[in-house]
């Protein structure tokens, strides 16, 4: 990888950078550059605040947008740097800033405008919060879109919000959506059964879980862990008429809300944040499909007997939230993040990105992947 010009300013932040370059929508091989020459976004206004960016991860938004089938609600200009979940230090704030300051290790997400493959970062105060204390930049980096994603639902969709006693089903526990809801489910007190491929029962003892495949009656230990094997059996026909309160939909396609409403309860809700179009392209024609099965799910649920709801949940990123999650959750030991591999820039240069790309893609990987942009000081 070339160096960056390291020619610094008074206020000893360099006027150029490393940075990844988005030049048009495509794959990643094809409209991502590698390049040092890219001007450090300076000029703050006042809610903003720059950041050092030590580490970034990658979730399946970032390559669903990198095509451009998204453009119709998320349009860039190009050049345009990719990259959402950052951890990182404030190196200097706006005027109006007042929660953070320069020095502050942090973790966020930039909500779709992108900028974290890059030394330097620059947004809104609010999409920051302090870095848990007891993770690494690596860790923390792996954390604000998935896990915020999950506490939304988990606590601001689910209604009432999930806790002691609950009965969740989460579908695909190894997403990473997928094992921070169980872990926070679990943590309030809620009984917690998930679908995995027998490939991941091995990532789910990671988080210290036993894996219990015969029976969902497993309320009374918060160590085990009821799982489904989905390729094997199908979660509806096992937990018939369990009467779950809340499916939380982690993977996406029809069969998901098909098998939950065999479990879930009368009043019982069903949130999907992948839809039905759990693939790559997320094009304007599959939006209005999906808006139109929302609607008469919706209308289904009202008007037949099992009044389930069926709920479609989109991130929001709020600091507030990623502040709760840091306390109640991560510095209690409670929730961790699980990373599968930390692709490093420094040694491998822009296939080191390329493989980010590569790897989330394709759906294998075990855990997060990480971008390590800056060793840990
Ligand atoms: N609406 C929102 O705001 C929002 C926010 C975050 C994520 N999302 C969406 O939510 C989905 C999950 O995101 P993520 O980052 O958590 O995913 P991820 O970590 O990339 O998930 C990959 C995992 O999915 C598992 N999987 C694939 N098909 C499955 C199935 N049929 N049943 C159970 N598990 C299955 C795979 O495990 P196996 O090898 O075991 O199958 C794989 O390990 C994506 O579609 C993403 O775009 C939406």
């Amino acid at each position: 990888m070339a160096e960056s010009t390291t020619s610094k300013t008074e206020d000893g932040i360099p006027s150029v950078m490393t940075a990844a370059q988005q030049n048009s929508y495509g794959e990643a091989r094809d409209v991502i550059t590698l390049r040092s020459d890219v001007l450090v976004p300076r000029q703050l206004s006042c809610n903003q605040v720059l950041v050092r960016v030590h580490a970034a991860s990658i979730n399946p938004i970032d390559w669903k947008l990198l095509n451009g089938n998204m453009s119709h609600v998320n349009r860039y200009s190009f050049p345009h740097i990719p990259g959402n979940d950052v951890a990182g230090v404030v190196v200097n704030v706006g005027s109006s800033v007042k929660r953070l300051k320069i020095g502050d290790k942090v973790y966020g997400n930039l909500s779709g405008d992108g900028g974290t493959y890059a030394e330097f970062v620059r947004g809104n105060e609010s999409k920051f919060a302090l870095k848990p204390n007891n993770l690494t930049m690596i860790e923390a980096a792996a954390v604000p879109l998935a896990c915020e994603t999950s506490y939304q639902v988990l606590f601001n969709k689910a209604s009432p919000p999930i806790g002691p006693g609950s009965k969740v089903f989460v579908c695909g526990g190894a997403t990473a959506t997928g094992w921070y809801a169980i872990q926070m489910a679990k943590a309030v007190g809620a009984h917690v059964a998930t679908t995995s491929s027998q490939r991941n029962f091995g990532l789910l003892e990671k988080l210290g879980y036993k894996i219990v495949q015969e029976s969902d009656e497993t309320k009374d230990d918060p160590q085990q862990l009821f799982v489904i094997d989905y390729n094997s059996k199908d979660f509806g026909q096992v937990l018939q008429d369990k009467n779950y309160d809340l499916v939380y939909d982690c993977v996406g396609g029809e069969q998901q809300w098909v098998a939950a409403q065999r479990i879930l309860k009368r009043g019982g809700q069903f949130v999907t944040i992948a839809g039905d179009d759990p693939e790559a392209s997320v094009s304007l024609k599959s939006a209005l499909t999906m808006g139109t099965h929302i609607m008469s799910r919706k209308l289904g649920s009202v008007f037949c007997s099992s009044h389930h709801s069926y709920i479609f949940h989109l991130l929001h990123t709020s600091h507030q939230e990623l502040d709760d999650i840091r306390t109640k959750y991560l510095e209690t030991g409670k929730v961790k993040p699980l990373i599968d591999t930390v692709f490093d820039w420094q040694k491998d240069g822009v296939e080191a990105i390329y493989k980010l790309y590569e790897k989330s893609k394709s759906g294998k990987a075990q855990g997060k992947l990480i971008l390590k942009i800056t060793d840990e000081q």
